[in-house]
């Protein structure tokens, strides 16, 4: 089993303790883990030149930065996002990154491996927000065509992990348990994701703003039977 994991942040406080004891438990003597930290690993703002969406994803002017974690995403089974709250988003750096995967979204060139894979989403917060950003990162994931996504959620009553509760510890250890468990199993593809897959479909069909979008779903021959999560 391969997993990817995508820090928002570059530190080591109660949001990348508790990704640890997901990968942890999520990990045995063949299971491969790569981490990116933000910002270190995407050190650059999508800067809104298009070039990704018109011309191609390597017409980036950050593509290597971005391709290099996008090889490590294709080939992972497990996508686990993990982000403190921050004035009740997501960090920056952690929507920066995302920025730059516009170009992969189910609106123009899904990525065909996003569909078989698992995501998990972190967040933690002082005391508000939590749950929102954890959606928030679910929903990124979602719209890259991630079809099941757990997410995790702790208001940990603190600034840093050696002041966090011993009952919330606990609380954490349990939740990271059920999600692990769960998080083994193969995705089915939902409702949901299927109605937008056809929307963006349709959306597709009648595309000639974009021939680079619309080859992209013609290759793969999703104008017509074939679908992402069936090959
Ligand atoms: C810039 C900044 C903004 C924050 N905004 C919120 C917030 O909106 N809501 C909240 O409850 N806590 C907020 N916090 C507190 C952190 O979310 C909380 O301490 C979190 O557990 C820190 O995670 P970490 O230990 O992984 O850095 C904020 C902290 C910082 C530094």
């Amino acid at each position: 089993m391969k997993i990817t994991i995508i820090h928002g942040q570059s530190h080591k406080g109660s949001t990348y303790h508790i990704t640890e004891q997901i990968k942890n438990k999520l990990s045995n003597s063949s299971t491969a883990v790569y981490e990116f930290f933000m910002p270190a690993d995407m050190p650059n703002y999508c800067i809104g030149c298009f070039q990704c969406i018109m011309k191609g994803e390597n017409f980036c002017p950050h593509q290597e930065d971005v391709q290099k974690i996008v090889k490590v995403l294709e080939a992972s089974d497990i996508i686990i996002v993990d982000s403190p709250t921050y004035c009740m988003e997501m960090t920056g750096q952690l929507k920066a990154f995302f920025d730059h995967l516009a170009y992969m979204w189910l609106s123009h060139r899904p990525n065909k491996a996003m569909f078989k894979k698992v995501g998990i989403t972190v967040s933690t917060a002082a005391g508000a927000g939590a749950k929102r950003v954890s959606k928030s990162i679910s929903n990124q994931l979602f719209w890259l065509g991630i079809p099941k996504c757990y997410r995790l959620h702790f208001n940990v009553h603190a600034s840093s992990w050696s002041e966090v509760s011993p009952k919330i510890k606990s609380k954490i250890e349990a939740q990271t348990d059920k999600i692990t468990h769960k998080a083994m199993k193969k995705p089915a593809v939902g409702t949901k994701l299927r109605f937008m897959f056809a929307m963006m479909r349709l959306s597709q069909k009648a595309n000639t703003w974009n021939k680079i979008d619309k080859n992209h779903w013609e290759e793969n021959c999703w104008l017509g039977k074939e679908r992402p999560w069936k090959s």
